[in-house]
This record gives C-alpha cells, sequence and structure tokens, in this order.
C-alpha cells in the first residue's frame, strides 16, 4: 500500500484502515490529520468525537491566523485528506481553494470527500511544497496545517510561498518547535527512540526553532505577524493517538507518540501557530 513519493508510514496505517471501513479511524482522521485543539483542555473526555471536534478547531484557528475572507485564492499545501479545503468550503463562500499534496493516494480520497458549495471552486494538485506548479502572485492566502516538518526544505517552501503569494498575501502554519535547548538533548536520545518516531511518522524535522522562524521569514520576505503557543491546548490529543494505535496493534507507534508526548508535556518541544504577512 506504500506509493507516496516520501514514505509516510503513519498515512499507509490510516489509508489501510479506513478502507477497511473502521469507523474509530475514519472519525478520528479521516478528514484532519492533525493535533487537536480544546479552549478548555481539562474537558477533553478522551472520545474521538471529541477529538475530531479539536481537530477541526485547530483548523479553525490556523485559518483565522491568515485572516481568510470572501473571494481569496487559498492554497492549502501538504492539504492531507483535504479537511482545512472542507471545513473553508462549509465556513466561506466565494473562494477558489487549492490543495497540494505529494501523495495521489490521499488526493483521491479529498476529491471523493469534498465537494464544492457556497459558489466555491475546488481543486487538488498533486506535487511537492517545495517547487510550488503555480504562477507568481496567484495566491491571497497560502496555509500549511501541520505538515511543514516533513516538507524536504523549509527555506525553498518559505520561498515558494513567497512567490506564489500576492503582494500583502497572507501565510499561516502550525509546527512543532522546539525551545533552543531541545535540540542537544536530542541529538543524545538513542537511535532506537529517533528509528520508532520514523517508522511512524516518517522523515520529521522539528529542530527549527522560532529563531530560525524569524531567520526563515526576514530571509525570504515575510513579515512575522502572530505567533500564538497552543501547546497546552493540544496535549489532550496524546492519548487519543496512543489508544488508537494500542487498537490497531502496533505497539511501537504508540511508544513513538508516547516520546513526542513527554517532550511536548516537558516543555522542550513547543506547538505554534505562526501568521506572516508577504
Ligand atoms: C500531518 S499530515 C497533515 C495533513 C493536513 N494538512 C491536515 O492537517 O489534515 C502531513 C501532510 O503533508 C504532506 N506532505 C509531506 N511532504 C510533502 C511535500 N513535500 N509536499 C506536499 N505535501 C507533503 C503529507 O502527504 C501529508 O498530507
Amino acid at each position: 500500500m506504500q506509493s507516496a513519493k516520501i514514505p509516510l508510514p503513519y498515512f499507509d496505517i490510516l489509508l489501510e484502515h479506513i478502507n477497511l471501513g473502521d469507523a474509530a479511524v475514519q472519525k478520528t482522521f479521516g478528514r484532519h490529520v492533525h493535533w487537536g485543539y480544546w479552549e478548555n483542555p481539562w474537558k477533553a473526555d478522551g472520545s474521538v468525537d471529541d477529538f475530531a471536534a479539536a481537530a477541526e478547531q485547530l483548523t479553525q484557528r490556523v485559518y483565522a491566523a491568515a485572516n481568510v475572507k470572501e473571494g481569496d485564492r487559498v492554497l492549502d499545501a501538504g492539504c492531507g485528506f483535504g479537511g482545512t479545503i472542507a471545513s473553508l468550503n462549509e465556513n466561506f463562500s466565494n473562494l477558489n481553494l487549492v490543495g497540494l499534496n505529494i501523495d495521489p493516494r490521499q488526493l483521491e480520497r479529498a476529491r471523493q470527500e469534498v465537494q464544492p458549495h457556497g459558489n466555491n471552486q475546488i481543486e487538488f494538485v498533486e506535487g511537492d511544497a517545495c517547487q510550488l506548479p503555480f504562477a507568481d502572485a496567484s495566491f491571497d492566502v497560502v496555509l500549511a496545517v501541520e505538515c511543514i516538518f516533513h516538507f524536504p526544505s523549509r527555506a525553498d517552501f518559505f520561498h515558494e510561498a513567497r512567490r506564489v503569494l500576492r503582494p500583502g498575501g497572507r501565510f499561516a502554519i502550525c509546527d512543532f518547535v522546539p525551545l533552543p535547548v531541545f535540540n542537544p538533548i536530542r541529538r543524545l536520545l538513542t537511535n532506537k527512540v529517533v528509528s520508532a518516531v520514523e517508522d511512524t511518522y516518517g522523515r520529521v524535522n522539528s529542530e527549527c526553532t522560532l529563531a530560525d522562524y524569524r531567520k526563515l521569514a526576514t530571509d525570504s520576505g515575510f513579515t512575522l505577524t502572530l505567533k500564538e503557543d497552543i501547546t497546552g491546548k493540544t496535549l489532550p490529543t496524546y492519548p487519543v493517538i496512543r489508544r488508537l494505535f494500542e487498537q490497531l496493534d502496533k505497539p511501537d507507534s504508540a511508544q513513538a507518540t508516547a516520546e513526542v508526548e513527554l517532550v511536548s508535556r516537558l516543555g522542550l518541544l513547543r506547538y505554534l501557530i505562526l501568521g506572516f504577512t508577504r
């Protein structure tokens, strides 16, 4: 079932179970494939319905950071199963929405699941976020929801995002951002921990600090306009995902998720929403 151009083991697992009609997987990750956002994390009840609602909240917070408005042309880079495009389609009208993904299997599901309404137009395009197949200055908004850590180069993606945005265009992302002190600590971690995470989540680079993001923005011609640290609001995600992997008989993936949970709970790995303008 592996046909993505880059290995994405967790998508192999998700697609296998979605195609088998697994209701828990469909509810948890059939639309959004990212962490949840709980305004009141202590009220999280651990259910898949509660998680799906929180995942929708996270998406809405990211596109709010880009101030999407009627009439915009919006690119969602690394669009997964099209959940962010679906949410924009449900909440706005007169948008031109483009979802881009490197994995044609995900795009196939997105095309099946997301139908335009409210005078919106929707297109799903196969491609690499670091080589965007779009004209210069052709979008008002670029989004990248919890995916930039997979891209071959953040710098290339920032340059591409700036190129395809019109002057004044808005760019918003969310990402796992380490405290500077965590990077040297992480290099001391055993290969076993590192490869457990890669065996589940594929190639992940989560070494980009906030200072690195500020430099990326400056170097590529963006101004950082919003920085929201939502780490605490995302933490109820971890038990849900760990339990799901255990139910799917993937104990190594549950363990890899627990490693990420630990450094998040220790505050070493932050979850940030960042907004930029061109
Ligand atoms: C954690 S998922 C997030 C999916 C979606 N943004 C969401 O929030 O539901 C990461 C996504 O990045 C995509 N991806 C990874 N590398 C990519 C690349 N170089 N170009 C475009 N998409 C990529 C994956 O296929 C996957 O859909």
